[in-house]
């Protein structure tokens, strides 16, 4: 096991009817901005249960942060914040309204003159403003970790930033918020949460048998669970294993001590930028290529992971590694998502040399666990992907 310092100070608030205790979480003196997306937080019940909880409170709020958070809408809310004086946020949604309000606590308190900087010069956030989290989608981990990623539609670029002053205060996770939640969403959040955990998982052994066997106890969690929640989300046993399994996947517990990959995120955010494609979906894209591409690197966490997460008993270290990238795929189509980038798009030609000619000019020269993934590779990883 390699060396670790792990410190998370997000206090968590889990369970049925919890967004009330949000009073007891934000300062009576605090001038509040209520950050949320699209809407559905006024169709779903949980804007009045956050207005209720907050009613001795002064809030303004600040609604239409879209999906894959855009800077120039965050930028609108972060001329509220200053000209209002703001001293706490609220994000209630899900990564997007919560990796939007991550990027404003940095932005509000940053020094520089363009914001855009701290995700193009991945400055780090020692001290941001106060936030906390209502989370709506169990999905990204966001609601339990410092990381954000904001997307820039003027440029096609979806830039990821953190730090340790970027931890949410508190989280409120009240598992029946997944009962409005479209199947759609709800099969992006598992797949969203199984690739953390495998991104922090699918590298070579280590030693670490506790993270390993944590890493695989959130993957089985997550295949028990999956078609039950997508069943029937007022399921509260699913709902509650399904957000918990969420957060645990990437609140920096299962890193530590281990080798971590990334990869297929930092692939996977080019595919968003790109094409718009919802992130959960861009990572069942490219995890399988990845996976096969980097077979013999790979191969017995593959095989461990096989038989100890889809009960592969038969054949090889090669035989069971293999089975169990098959595995993987199909439990990506048994949710509903595809894994092919021409499933999405049919202008895919050329998207595996665009992508390895921004890493190249942005220095991302080596990814992954051996820092050995150069952007010729990435190319035809992608291209394998088609
Ligand atoms: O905008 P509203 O109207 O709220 O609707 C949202 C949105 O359309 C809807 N939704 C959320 N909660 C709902 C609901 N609809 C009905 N009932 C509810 N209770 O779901 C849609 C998607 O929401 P979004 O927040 O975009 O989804 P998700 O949580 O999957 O977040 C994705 C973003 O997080 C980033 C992704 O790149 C992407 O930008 N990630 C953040 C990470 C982090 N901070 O650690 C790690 C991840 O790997 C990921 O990169
Ligand atoms: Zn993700």
């Amino acid at each position: 096991m390699n060396n670790f310092n792990f410190k998370n100070p997000t206090k968590i608030i889990f369970g049925k009817d919890t967004i009330e205790q949000l009073k007891n979480e934000i300062p009576e003196d605090a001038k509040v901005l209520l950050l949320y997306g699209g809407g559905s937080i006024k169709k779903n019940g949980i804007y009045d249960q956050v207005r209720t909880a907050l009613a001795n409170v002064s809030v303004i709020e600040f609604g239409g942060i879209p999906a894959n958070p855009e800077y120039a809408v965050l930028m609108k809310a972060l001329e509220v914040i200053k000209t209002e004086n703001i001293t706490y946020l609220l994000a209630v949604g899900g990564g997007s309204v919560i990796d939007g309000t991550k990027f404003l606590s940095a932005a509000a308190l940053y020094e520089g003159n363009t914001p855009w900087d701290i995700l193009k010069e991945n400055i780090r956030t020692e001290k941001g403003l106060p936030f906390g989290t209502v989370l709506t989608l169990p999905a990204t981990g966001s609601e339990m970790n410092s990381g954000a990623v904001i997307t820039r539609a003027e440029t096609k670029e979806k830039l990821a930033m953190g730090g340790p002053g970027l931890f949410p205060q508190f989280s409120i996770l009240d598992p029946q918020v997944i009962t409005s939640i479209p199947e759609r969403q709800l099969a992006n959040g598992l797949t969203d949460a199984f690739t953390h955990v495998l991104e922090q998982y699918m590298t070579y052994p280590t030693g670490a048998l506790l993270q390993d066997r944590f890493a695989e106890s959130i993957l089985q969690t997550l295949v028990e669970v999956a078609p039950k929640v997508l069943k029937d989300p007022t399921d509260y046993k699913a709902a509650s294993n399904f957000m918990w399994s969420c957060t645990m996947a990437l609140n920096g517990l299962i890193q530590q001590g281990v080798p971590t990959d990334w990869a297929v995120h930092a692939i996977g955010h080019e595919l968003t930028a790109l094409f718009g494609i919802d992130h959960a979906r861009t990572l069942a894209v490219i995890a399988p290529s990845h996976y096969k591409f980097n077979f013999e690197a790979k191969k017995e966490k593959l095989a461990q992971y096989g038989e100890r997460v889809w009960n592969i008993t038969e054949g090889s270290i090669d035989d069971k590694a293999y089975a169990a990238i098959e595995k993987t795929v199909d439990f990506f189509h048994k949710l509903g998502i595809d894994t092919k980038l021409s499933d999405y798009t049919k202008d895919y030609e050329g998207t595996a040399e665009k992508i390895s000619q921004r890493f190249t000019d942005r220095g991302w020269l080596g990814l992954g666990e051996h820092q050995s993934l150069s952007p010729d590779k990435v190319e035809k990883i992608v291209k394998m992907a088609y």
